[in-house]
């Protein structure tokens, strides 16, 4: 049995310990927010945050998540107000919006990081989070507004 916490909550999960973390939010949890898209680590459709820092939920095996905080994007912040999440309704980021919870979770994890990114910590941070519907420069732009409604000091 592992434990871990999740969202701020003692989670456990009792089925094989090489169970991808994606399956338990998605499957076993019934989280949905957490997309999948390729399962092979290409996509970044199913980031999360483990103790802060952004991972690819399909990569995570349960293993290695006992006694770990896990922060999917159902928990970023409690009313969906977290600057990037107000950013990305500012700014009118998503088209299809598949791709747009694990983009979330990258920028919050680079903006915990470093306060005034770049557009070029921007591009490398984002680099392997694919939209299939070209948000690309709308996403650089709201991170660089999150930055600002965070306080933009690094
Ligand atoms: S589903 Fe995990 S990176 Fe694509
Ligand atoms: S908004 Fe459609 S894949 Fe990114």
């Amino acid at each position: 049995m592992i434990e871990f916490k999740l969202n701020g909550k003692t989670t456990r999960f009792e089925g094989p310990t090489d169970t991808p973390l994606l399956w338990i939010l998605r499957d076993d949890l019934e989280m949905t927010g957490t997309k999948f898209g390729c399962g092979a680590a290409q996509c970044g459709a199913c980031t999360v945050h483990v103790n802060g820092v952004a991972v690819r939920s399909c990569q995570t095996p349960a293993a290695s998540l006992a006694g770990q905080e896990v922060t999917t994007i159902e928990g970023l912040s409690e009313a969906g107000d977290h600057p990037v999440q107000l950013a990305w309704v500012k700014l009118n980021v998503p088209q299809c919006g598949y791709c747009q919870p694990g983009q979330i979770m990258q920028a919050a994890s680079l903006l915990a990081r470093n306060g005034k990114p770049s557009d070029a910590d921007i591009d490398l941070e984002m680099s392997g989070n694919i939209c299939r519907c070209g948000t690309y420069p709308r996403i650089r732009q709201a991170i660089h507004l999150a930055a600002e409604m965070k306080g933009g000091a690094k």
